[in-house]
């Protein structure tokens, strides 16, 4: 890969092989709140109506990576169950923030979600990082979840994936 996110960095279906590194990442990132080795085992069970990728530095590139356990930059999830699919996970290793991974990751959700025609997800109403890189991608809010988390509020938040006002992308669906 040679966009923003480096020309070292992969984008790769998850493997099961990523889990320890990926339940050690999650405890890093989401402390409390973190997906644990057996949820991770459950939701990779849980493919095709699940998909996950992993952003990994490019095996060619040997040396490790500061920040990035077995060369894994980042992980990211979507359930598609339906016409409107759902973000399950995104996160980048701190080490590799702000290089365009997350972005790119995101983007690699919305092909895994065709042909649902929205993308939903919910996000920390404080987390400035994420709620940046969203708005910038053109999701918009549609409900707040008062409190959810704890004193901070959940935003709902959803992209069109396809045009709501083209009828053809929609009879293409059935
Ligand atoms: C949210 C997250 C995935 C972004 O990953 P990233 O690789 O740093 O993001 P990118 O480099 O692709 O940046 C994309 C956009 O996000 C926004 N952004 C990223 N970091 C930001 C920051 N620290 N402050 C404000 N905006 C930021 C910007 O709009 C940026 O676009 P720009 O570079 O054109 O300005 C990352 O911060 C992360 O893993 N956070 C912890 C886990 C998390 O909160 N996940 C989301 C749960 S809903």
């Amino acid at each position: 890969m040679t966009t923003a996110t480096g020309s070292h960095t992969v984008l790769r279906e998850t493997r099961w092989s990523d889990i320890p590194t990926l339940a050690e990442l999650e405890t890093e990132l989401f402390g409390a709140h973190a997906w644990s080795a057996p949820s991770w085992w459950a939701e990779l069970a849980a493919r095709p109506r699940r998909a996950y990728v992993t952003a990994s530095v490019a095996a060619s590139v040997t040396a490790s990576v500061a920040g990035a356990p077995d060369g894994v930059l980042g992980y990211a999830g979507v359930d598609r169950g339906g016409a409107v699919a759902d973000v399950m996970t995104i996160a980048v290793a701190p080490a590799a923030r702000g290089t365009g991974l997350g972005r790119a990751l995101l983007h690699r959700l919305y092909e895994l979600a065709a042909p649902a025609s929205a993308l939903l997800l919910e996000v920390r109403a404080d987390n400035v990082a994420a709620r940046a890189l969203y708005e910038s991608e053109g999701f918009e809010v549609l409900t707040v979840r008062r409190r959810y988390y704890g004193d901070v509020d959940a935003l709902v938040m959803r992209r069109h994936l396809t045009d709501p006002t083209d009828s053809s992308a929609e009879q293409e669906q059935r």
